[in-house]
């Protein structure tokens, strides 16, 4: 079932995490394709956690003829941990999307977590956007997508309940103590997640739904992840029946895709 939030966005509800993950990969290679197409790159920025997995498997199995050569990949947050470790974002999107398709080893822009500590390693990942982009001084780089979960408490990316400042950052990326294991990381910031021209955030669980309630339907409140939802330019949500259980659906049905997944 897809809902139409009041002035932009959609909220999409399936059935099952693994058909909201499928439908969010869709939707991925969509902008893929026309974003490569229309200004001859797409830059994405993805997220770790648990419930992207199976929209990475999704993506690797339907997604080798992506132009790859045009889009480049970043992190929207990522564990100031070794590349090679367990807890590293890029370990698991490495080992569940990026060995499974010919993107160059070039547009794919990490964090550079060897880095003596996550403030450096947040800045060097800031000069690589901002290389990227082209761009100098404070302006605020304009990703075309990025892909965010929500945790139980309301953080996304690795911007939590008590990250600050979050509002009146300057900075594309910053160090942050996490208030969950592990705790050092390394984030985007707030204008760039309100800056990017999409963001889809894939939510599932029922544990997520008290937090989803308050994000999709509290327009006062001040959790990171409704923050992005308040301001982005355009935002998806995409979710299970679980994560939508306590909505009370102040929004409008558009149509139902149950019958086509
Ligand atoms: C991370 C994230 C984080 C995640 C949420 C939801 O690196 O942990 O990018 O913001 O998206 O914590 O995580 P789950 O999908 O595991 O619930």
């Amino acid at each position: 079932m897809v809902f139409l939030m009041a002035g932009k966005g959609t909220l999409s509800v399936f059935d099952t995490g693994k058909a909201a993950a499928a439908f969010a990969a869709e939707s991925w290679m969509k902008a893929c394709r026309e974003s490569a197409q229309t200004k001859g790159y797409f830059a994405a920025a993805l997220s770790g956690g648990r419930t992207p997995i199976h929209f990475y498997r999704v993506l690797s199995d339907n997604g080798k003829g992506l132009p790859w050569s045009k889009t480049h990949i970043f992190f929207a947050d990522e564990r100031y941990v070794p590349a090679t470790h367990k807890e590293s974002n890029y370990r698991m999107v490495r080992e569940r999307l990026l060995s499974h398709v010919p993107v160059p080893e070039d547009n794919v822009h990490r964090v550079r977590t060897q880095e003596a500590t996550a403030e450096r390693a947040a800045e060097t990942y800031e000069q690589e956007i901002r290389d990227f982009f082209g761009i100098e001084g404070d302006r605020i780089p304009e990703f075309d997508l990025i892909m965010l979960g929500i945790g139980e408490d309301g953080h996304t990316a690795s911007l939590f309940p008590s990250t600050r400042p979050l509002e009146d950052e300057k900075r594309a990326a910053i160090p942050v103590a996490a208030e969950k294991p592990p705790y050092a990381r390394i984030s985007l910031t707030l204008p760039v997640l309100t800056t990017a021209q999409r963001i889809i955030f894939l939510v599932a669980g029922g544990e997520k739904a008290g937090v989803v309630r308050e994000i999709v339907e509290d327009s006062e409140s001040r959790l990171p992840a409704s923050l992005v939802k308040q301001r982005a330019k355009n935002v998806q949500f995409v979710m299970d029946e679980g994560a939508a259980s306590l909505l009370t659906l102040g929004i409008r049905p558009r149509r139902s895709f149950y019958d086509r997944l």
